[in-house]
């Protein structure tokens, strides 16, 4: 599993990927999907499958996969490889299946294709984990945590990617979203690598 990860196309570091797995795994305990925002390569999705599969759940991964603000030509995290040449866009979907299938984990995963709030707002089943790494504006990752967060089973874990206090080292979005959560008074964090955060869903008082 960690080779698939470390081979995928991602941002994601080594100490962060196996601090979501271990959250995968515990979450997995609860016997219900784990949820994941922001699919890009499939590098964390690797990561949320391998854990459903040994829990025996499936892990969901929502991305329109035309990529993020930061992802688009000319801007710093730009893969010219990743667009696809016929319509002139971003396309990380071929990617991510090709991700997915060379770790064998095909099986775990279903991926829904479109707009993060649009996949929320139909989404009706409990969630054991709720996994936030899609678009890092305000308005998205404010989105992305009104939408599935209350999907949340009590005991759920939602972990948040990139969530930094201190701007110089990238942008706020997340963390606000962070402070919003444990602020809520509905989640208590029960750990930090580097910029990943990972809160566990407490019963209303
Ligand atoms: C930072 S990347 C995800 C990285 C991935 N989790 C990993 O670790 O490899 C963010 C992804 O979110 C997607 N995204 C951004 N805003 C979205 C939205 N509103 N709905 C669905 N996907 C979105 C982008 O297309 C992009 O692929």
């Amino acid at each position: 599993m960690l080779a698939a990860f470390e081979a995928a196309k991602g941002f994601m570091p080594v100490d962060e990927g196996l601090a979501l797995y271990a959250a995968a795994v515990t979450a997995g305990r609860l016997g219900l999907p784990l949820l994941e925002v922001g699919t890009y390569c499939g590098r964390s999705t690797i990561l949320l499958a391998a854990a459903a599969r040994e829990a025996g759940v499936s892990a969901v991964t929502v991305d329109h996969h035309r990529g993020s603000e930061e992802q688009q030509p000319g801007w710093e995290y730009h893969d010219p490889g990743l667009v696809d040449p016929e319509v002139g866009l971003m396309d990380t979907l071929p990617s991510f299946r090709r991700t997915l299938h060379a770790a064998g984990l095909e099986d775990q995963v279903i991926a829904l294709v479109g707009r993060s709030p649009r996949a929320a707002a139909l989404w009706a089943a409990p969630l054991g984990l709720v996994f936030i790494d899609g678009g890092h504006t305000d308005e998205h990752a404010t989105a992305d945590y009104e939408g599935w967060t209350p999907h949340l089973a009590d005991g759920g874990l939602l972990v948040i990617h990139d969530v930094f206090p201190d701007p110089a080292d990238g942008g706020q979005a997340p963390y606000r979203v962070y402070l919003r959560a444990l602020d809520s008074g509905r989640f208590e964090e029960l750990s930090v690598t580097g910029s990943l955060r990972v809160l566990r869903r407490t019963p209303p008082r």
